[in-house]
């Protein structure tokens, strides 16, 4: 049996204070102990989430890393062995946003994906089509070979200890979601895939869903039988909505 889990990516959001309040509200959520719940704040606030959610069993990831897992001289980038010296233990790997607006290519995410293993963070490597490529019927070609750059260089094998967080790009932000029944078939695709190399490696991976997920919809999306949780964007600034998908996956 797969763990379910339901990871917030707070992207580039948040002051001190709002944090703060944000932190006070997740740690009064009652949270089931079948989900694994985490939380990815932005470099600023991870030691101030780290102290925080200490003891309420809410992870800490980051939402990026340098290519290089040791400390050394790269200015304005942030090591591995660094995340986990703050006390993360996961860390987003290929999200849209920087694949699309930062330009990190494949061998770049290879990199990143290495350099979070070589230390023990657990990457969640988020995989997605755009809207032209869907309606182009690409989605599977497209999402295949994301995963391909991964397989190719590191082995199907790094997956025993990684997450896939699958995102349309058309669904991020937009509030439009990807129906229980789309978002499943691009998973079992992605499961298949895997299953193809390696039948345990595939069985034992989290694909996570994301895209416009809110307390509103969790419950069926989380209900299929290849979709592990979700990755949470907007939903995930509100300790209450995060709380409430947080249920849907333990119900
Ligand atoms: P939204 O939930 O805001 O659509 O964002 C999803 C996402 O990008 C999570 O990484």
């Amino acid at each position: 049996m797969r763990r379910l889990m339901v990871a917030g990516n707070w992207k580039m959001h948040g002051t001190r204070s709002s944090v703060a309040e944000l932190l006070k509200g997740l740690k009064s959520q009652e949270f089931s102990a079948t989900v694994e719940v985490a939380v990815f704040p932005a470099f600023l606030h991870i030691s101030e989430a780290v102290e925080a959610l200490r003891g309420s069993g809410i992870a800490v990831g980051a939402q990026d890393l340098a290519t290089q897992s040791a400390p050394g001289a790269l200015t304005g980038e942030v090591a591995a062995s660094q995340l986990m010296d703050a006390g993360c233990s996961l860390v987003l790997i290929g999200h849209s946003e920087r694949r699309q607006v930062i330009g990190e290519d494949e061998s770049v995410l290879v990199a990143k994906f290495k350099a979070a293993q070589e230390v023990g963070l657990v990457p969640v490597l988020c995989v997605g089509e755009t809207l032209a490529e869907r309606e182009a019927e690409r989605t599977l070609e497209v999402v295949g070979s994301q995963l391909d750059s991964i397989i190719d260089a590191l082995g199907v094998e790094v997956f025993t200890r990684a997450v896939i967080a699958y995102e349309p790009v058309w669904a991020i932000g937009t509030g439009l979601t990807a129906t229980p029944e789309q978002a499943q078939d691009v998973h079992k695709a992605i499961r298949d895939k895997l299953a193809a190399r390696n039948a345990e490696v595939a069985q034992g991976v989290r694909l996570l869903y994301g895209g416009s997920v809110k307390a509103a919809n969790a419950a069926d999306l989380f209900r299929m039988p290849d979709i592990d949780g979700g990755l949470i964007g907007g939903a995930a600034l509100n300790a209450d909505e995060f709380g409430a998908i947080c249920r849907a996956a333990g119900s």
